[in-house]
């Protein structure tokens, strides 16, 4: 059995101000068992969010990483900072990230390596454009993403790695994939890792969606037994939305 994971990403939002409030008003209403909730936010952020969260059901994660442990990287942070200040997930490869920093399917293959070598759990992003589900190519690019996400992993190391597909017209659109697709691919998705690896890392990864999750949607996808949970923005901005998700998934 899986552990479901509800995994906020904040993107460029919220102060520590704004984060600590957050907190304040989720305090209390998503204490259940059994979801690994995650809150990925700002690099600010992370060191005053960890210690607010000690103790609590709440991990921590950033939104991306650099491979190198240091070095001539103007802005970057690297795994060993994330360690230094204990933080637990990390984001790779968000669409948003390929889309407006260039990020390559083998730069989130060094990420992903990298942050596994390093102790931190990767949330690696995949999903196809609009233009390739248009031209009926997301089986295509997703098993591709697959591919180079996980090349080079032992079986032991793909298995700590959470995918999660997101489809990039789904992203911020209000307009989600329907359950139906959604569990479609990631069917596919984990049969690809399966073929890739082997079926048991297959059986044990845990495969969330992402693209517009609300809490009026979030149970149509957590009812398919091969859709792990989800990668929420816009709702898990919101400390009762984000509850909502939370308990969804208990
Ligand atoms: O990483 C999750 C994010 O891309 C989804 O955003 O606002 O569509 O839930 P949103």
């Amino acid at each position: 059995m899986r552990t479901p994971v509800i995994a906020g990403n904040w993107k460029m939002y919220k102060t520590v101000d704004q984060a600590l409030d957050f907190l304040n008003t989720l305090r209390g209403r998503s204490e259940v068992n059994g979801v690994e909730q995650v809150l990925c936010a700002s690099f600010v952020s992370l060191p005053t969010l960890i210690q607010a969260t000690s103790g609590t059901e709440i991990s921590i994660g950033a939104q991306n990483l650099h491979w190198e442990e240091e070095g001539a990287f103007t802005g970057e942070v690297s795994p060993t900072m994330l360690n230094d200040i204990d933080v637990s997930y990390v984001i790779i490869g968000h669409s948003e990230r390929r889309t407006y920093f260039a990020e390559t399917d083998e730069a989130v293959n060094k990420k992903t390596k990298s942050a596994l070598g390093h102790d931190l759990i990767p949330i690696v992003c995949i999903g196809e454009t609009l233009e390739e589900k248009e031209a009926d190519r997301t089986q295509e690019t997703v098993r591709d993403q697959v591919a180079q996400a996980l090349d080079g992993l032992t079986s032991e190391e793909a298995t700590r790695v959470i995918l999660a597909y997101e489809p990039v017209w789904a992203i911020g659109t209000g307009k989600s994939a329907t359950a139906d697709d959604a569990d479609d691919v990631i069917r596919f998705i984990r049969k690809a890792v399966s073929d890739q690896l082997d079926p048991q890392v297959a059986r044990e990864m845990r495969i969330l969606y992402g693209g517009s999750v609300k809490p009026g949607n979030i149970d149509s996808f957590l009812e398919r037994q091969d859709i792990d949970g989800a990668l929420v923005g816009g709702a898990s901005l919101d400390p009762d939305s984000f509850a909502q998700l939370v308990n969804a998934a208990a």
